[in-house]
């Protein structure tokens, strides 16, 4: 199965690239299946709502528009809205993807909910249904350029 319009618009024209100078919260995951890179920047008021919200890759056509749409959705959101966004929502709003690129959706709701851990443990509270990333390697890539 090609990849849909909607994909190949995303990953040519991709929304919210780049970074936040001062994010509430920066999540960093790896894919297991392909050794890709994502990593999310949110900003969030004080109300909980995602202000705004960056991504930056290593990663493919799938990877690259699933994080594109996923960072769509959820910018304007809570929280809390924001945790119910799962990649197969994602994928969805894509018109799907092809079965063998499932997987790198996964990293894009990974690391928003990497960034939201961050943005939890940072203002020391705790968001209900989040748990800890598996794959957060925020600390040890804290320096590197990517
Ligand atoms: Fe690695 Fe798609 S092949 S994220």
């Amino acid at each position: 199965m090609p990849y849909s319009e909607k994909v190949m618009d995303h990953f040519t024209n991709p929304r919210n690239m780049g970074e936040l100078t001062c994010p509430s919260g920066v999540g960093t995951v790896g894919n297991a299946q392909c050794g890709d890179i994502m990593r999310v920047y949110l900003d969030i008021d004080e109300a909980g709502v995602i202000r705004d919200v960056k991504f930056k890759t290593f990663g493919c056509a799938a990877a690259v528009a699933t994080s594109s749409m996923a960072t769509e959705l959820v910018k304007g959101k809570t929280i809390h809205e924001a945790l119910r966004i799962t990649n197969k929502a994602v994928c969805e709003a894509l018109d799907g993807l092809p079965p063998i690129k499932i997987h790198c959706s996964l990293l894009a709701e990974e690391a928003i909910h990497a960034a939201l851990w961050d943005y939890a443990e940072k203002h020391n509270i705790t968001i209900e249904g989040l748990s800890k990333p598996k794959s957060d390697i925020h600390e040890e890539e804290e320096d590197e350029e990517y």
